[in-house]
């Protein structure tokens, strides 16, 4: 048998869903694959999904269709899919539950919205460690992809944010109430369609994920190249500090905004949004 599980892509709210504000977050086309037989590399995930469900003996490994350097979530998506691998007849809730747990226990931080992005799919309104989860009735999302080439660590950025949250709190605690309200217009912005709007939405985003500290020049460099080729709007999406920008475009300008996202020295990601969630392949 095998099981597999989406990555995912953050659109809005990153950061502010550590301190239990919403965030909007899609599943993407590139998928984690988990079957049985013995594992190379970095176990960690797939032993401790082992540890929690599975029996004397078993042995999985994962193989994936994208590289985990790209923050698309390769830790959840493996959790995730081995867990459905280890009982196939587990409820949504259960995986969710059990694969955020095992994810905070290995890496210390995180909202859950990447492992409720593997577990349901789709594009889903997350929030409060899963307390908010609703998914959206929408299709494609418009969306780009610019890859900067740098990875970056998301506890390390984390971290940065908690830091400039105890120097100045209630700045901090007014930027994420403002982002709150972006990411409560961009779900109805979303659903309506009205892509245009959703990117002034995107950039409104941007600017307070820059009063946080966690853009960077790259970032940046090709925000401003997706919008100078005819993007609605661009953010970085995740942890920043490196990984992904996105950008909504309409579909005449996708070839010429790839191309100016390539010239910025970015590399262009394609991918499709709103993918099916974990589920057994064969
Ligand atoms: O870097 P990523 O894709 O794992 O996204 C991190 C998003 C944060 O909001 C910064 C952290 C989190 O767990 O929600």
């Amino acid at each position: 048998m095998t099981t597999s599980a989406p990555g995912k892509l953050l659109l809005f709210g990153d950061h502010a869903v550590v301190y239990g504000h919403p965030c909007i977050v899609t599943a993407i086309s590139e998928r984690l694959y988990v079957s049985e037989g013995e594992a190379a590399g970095d176990t960690r995930f797939l032993d401790a999904a082992i540890a929690a469900w599975g029996k004397q003996g078993t042995t999985l490994s994962a193989t994936s269709t994208f590289s985990g350097k790209y923050g698309f979530g390769s830790s959840s998506a493996v959790t995730v899919a081995a867990l459905k691998m280890l009982r196939p007849n587990a409820t949504h809730k259960e995986i969710f539950e059990t694969a955020y747990k095992i994810v905070l226990d290995i890496q210390g931080v995180g909202s859950g919205f990447d492992v409720a992005a593997a577990t349901v799919g789709g594009t889903i309104l997350y929030g409060e460690g899963g307390k908010v989860l609703e998914q959206l009735p929408i299709k494609q999302i418009p969306l780009l992809v610019g890859y900067t080439g740098v990875k970056v660590d998301t506890a390390t950025m984390v971290k940065s944010v908690a830091q400039k949250r105890e120097k100045e709190p209630e700045k901090v605690g007014r930027i994420f109430e403002a982002i709150e309200t972006i990411v409560l217009e961009a779900k109805e912005k979303m659903i309506e369609g009205d892509w245009e709007r959703v990117g002034r939405l995107m950039d409104f985003n941007q600017e307070y994920l820059r009063d946080l500290g966690v853009s960077s020049e790259k970032l940046e460099s090709l925000i401003v190249a997706a919008k100078a080729a005819g993007a609605w709007g661009a953010k970085l999406s995740g942890a920043g500090g490196g990984d992904c920008m996105i950008c909504v475009a309409p579909e005449d300008k996708k070839e010429f905004i790839e191309e100016a996202i390539t010239k910025a020295g970015g590399e262009v990601i394609h991918i499709s949004t709103n993918a099916e969630g974990v589920r057994v392949e064969s």
